[in-house]
């Protein structure tokens, strides 16, 4: 089974998509995690994240993989542990820039590819639907209000110990969704075939229990 959640950043993509791969006994791939650990491995370089063939050398010669450890997923890029370094003020503000490239994004895409060969799969991202797993049995579409999304990133910066502002949160917030909904290749978008799930009045359990019911559903 291949399950593909889309959605722009703080919708709760995430989460949703590690309990419901779990709930399922399936492999959880964050994508987003892949940009990431990326963007991290470039921004300790002299690279220019506006050379997509320097940031294309640089995938190609970059190993990320998921480990579980302690029912925690932890992100191994080159053999060491990254899973809350790419959490960062610093990556989330480029990681977009990194994104933005094709040629990165093919390689990315068929790395992505490979890991769900041979698996049952929740993937997150936002071109999963369209370009990772076109062919998903699922494809859920999850959204939240901005005011949600930022008031859950805030949330999560603090419980990390950040000092924040609230009016920056939510203008990076916004200069993400039209970074990711309007670029030359996988950029974000409803596709026709996805399901729309608006987790803005949900709480996580909620809006697991609403994608489960749709699958199991669809069993019967
Ligand atoms: O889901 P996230 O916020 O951790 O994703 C980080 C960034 O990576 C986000 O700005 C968009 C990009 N991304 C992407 O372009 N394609 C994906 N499949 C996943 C993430």
């Amino acid at each position: 089974m291949k399950i593909a959640i889309d959605g722009p950043a703080g919708a709760g993509k995430s989460t949703i998509a590690r309990i419901l791969a779990a709930k399922l006994g399936v492999l959880y791939i964050d994508t987003g995690a892949m940009y990431r650990a990326l963007a991290l491995k470039a921004l300790k370089t002299t690279i220019n994240l506006h050379d997509p063939q320097d940031l294309l050398e640089l995938a190609l010669h970059t190993h990320i993989h998921f480990e579980l450890n302690d029912q925690q997923q932890k992100v191994i890029c080159d053999g060491r542990d990254v899973t809350e370094a790419i959490r960062s003020p610093e990556v989330s503000a480029v990681v977009s820039q990194v994104a933005v490239h094709p040629a990165v994004r093919k390689q990315m895409v068929i790395m992505q590819r490979d890991m769900a060969r041979n698996h049952s799969v929740v993937m997150d991202g936002r071109d999963i639907g369209e370009c990772v797993l076109p062919d998903a049995d699922y494809k859920f579409y999850v959204t939240a209000s901005l005011e949600e999304r930022t008031k859950r990133r805030i949330k999560e910066l603090q419980a990390n110990g950040y000092e924040v502002d609230e009016e920056r949160v939510k203008r990076e917030i916004m200069q993400r969704d039209h970074q990711d909904s309007h670029r030359e290749v996988g950029a974000l978008k409803l596709l026709p075939d996805s399901i729309l799930i608006d987790t803005s009045a949900l709480t996580v359990d909620q809006a697991v229990t609403k994608i489960m019911k749709i699958i199991q559903g669809a069993q019967i």
